[in-house]
């Protein structure tokens, strides 16, 4: 049994603070105290050290909070980042498609997955939930790294039997595909599954419907697809499903929307839809980088907030234009605010752990470090640049949080750490 004390500034946003007062939890000295990877204590050192003589206590220079969980991101598009000149339909065809057929071949996906779970780790996430692609074979590489080296990661297959030629499934394969890597994968050590359809427009409707079915006989796996992210892409769903109310109406048509749905984007929902969301006790992973790269808007925070809508954060690498869940926060206040929403610095720290913790339904393991939860957390660099030092010398506590996200990203991680082992150290030489 290894006992391990780390001493250090502690912030954690365990609750919305637009729901509950008592949400922020800041110790200026704080000490949390790890038992086998597991957070047994948290509080003030000057009152939790004396009961814990003995135990070896690692000062951490910094701020510490849970470690970052990327609501949603693809791996397969890590190397297709920055890819110039389209939106979503178009970028797809042009830039994503023919990189992800590239994953039919496993030492490929082997040499990507290991290089994305480490882009994860220098970025401070230490949880995602991520698209591999239609190739069985590249969440196996995915999984097989994640296992490795112990990651909270749930991930599936992409589902669409109406993708292109070398990237297309059947409803059959699909299904039995599917399965099989549910029974390999989830719940094995930290990792989950999540039945993945691309997005309505590249599966048939023989598919949705039994991606529906998959989910029903699976009640622990979640649904992760894409929802209502791009003008065109609204457009093109309208025009194929004419009956339905709207598009998250075409995603409940084939029983794909409930508590363990998780929709990434949402920017052009209507109000019906929103109520939907609210009452299935689905939730949106909101993208603001990705958003804004693919010209697809921004997000409307004031509508999700008055149908309390569960949000989570991602990235969407590789229309996200970072890893980093620090500059997406930044990117969320901006998008918040070019819709009239003033997004609070404690609230987008919360988006970033135990929000987007709570929509992957993962919250009693990680997202606020609360005594019974996985040691993941991250120790951030308020001086990592001249710039974000000169900004926050002096500054409140609110004042550095938010300058971490609008001038923040790698840089400002100094070290991430897994079930209470560092597993990267920015100053360590590699
Ligand atoms: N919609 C369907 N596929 C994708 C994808 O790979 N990325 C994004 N951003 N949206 C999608
Ligand atoms: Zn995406």
């Amino acid at each position: 049994m290894s006992v391990r004390g780390f001493r250090g500034e502690l912030l954690l946003v365990a609750h919305d603070p637009r729901d509950r007062a008592d949400a922020i939890r800041h110790e200026p000295d704080g000490l949390l105290i790890v038992e086998d990877g597991i957070v047994v204590a948290r509080g003030p050192y000057a009152d939790l050290a004396p009961l814990y003589p003995g135990v070896a206590i690692e000062p951490l220079p910094g701020l510490i909070v849970p470690g970052f969980i990327d609501a949603h991101i693809h791996y397969p598009q890590m190397d297709r980042i920055a890819s110039h000149g389209a939106q979503l339909l178009d970028w797809l065809d042009r830039h994503i498609f023919p990189a992800e057929k590239a994953f039919a071949d496993r030492a490929h996906a082997d040499g990507v997955a290991a290089a994305f779970l480490t882009e994860l780790l220098r970025n401070g996430t230490t949880s995602a939930l991520v698209f591999a692609t239609v190739h069985p074979q590249s969440v196996d590489a995915l999984f097989d790294e994640a296992a490795r080296r112990n990651m909270r990661i749930i991930a599936g297959k992409v589902l669409m039997d109406l993708g292109p030629e070398g990237l297309a499934d059947t409803p059959q394969s699909g299904r039995a595909e599917s399965e099989a890597l549910i029974r390999r994968w989830h719940g094995h050590k930290r990792l989950g599954y999540a039945v993945t359809p691309r997005f309505a427009l590249t599966s048939s409707d023989a598919q949705l419907a039994d991606t529906g079915a998959l989910l029903a006989a699976h009640p622990g796996v979640l649904l992760h697809t894409h929802l209502a992210e791009n003008l065109g892409e609204c457009a093109a769903v309208a025009e194929r499903f004419p009956d339905a109310h709207d598009y998250l109406d075409v995603y409940d048509r084939f029983g794909l929307v409930g508590p363990r749905s998780i929709f990434a984007h949402g920017v052009h929902l209507s109000d019906r839809a929103c109520t939907r969301i609210h009452e299935s006790g689905a939730g949106i992973a909101v993208c603001p980088s990705s958003n804004l790269f693919l010209g697809s808007g921004f997000f409307d925070f004031g509508q999700a907030d008055r149908h309390a809508v569960r949000l989570g954060l991602g990235t969407d690498v590789g229309a996200g234009t970072s890893f980093s869940l620090l500059s997406t926060a930044g990117l969320a206040y901006q998008a918040a605010l070019a819709r009239g929403d003033r997004l609070d610095p404690f609230r987008a720290l919360y988006l970033a752990t135990a929000g987007s913790a709570d929509l992957l339904h993962i919250a009693d393991r990680v997202g606020s470090l609360e005594p019974g939860q996985e040691a993941d957390f991250v120790v951030l660099d308020t001086a990592a640049t001249p710039l974000l030092a000169r900004r926050t010398t002096g500054a409140s506590l609110a004042e550095r949080l938010f300058a971490l996200q609008i001038l923040g990203d790698d840089r400002a991680i100094s070290r991430t750490y897994l079930l209470g082992d560092c597993v990267w150290d920015k100053h360590a030489d590699r």
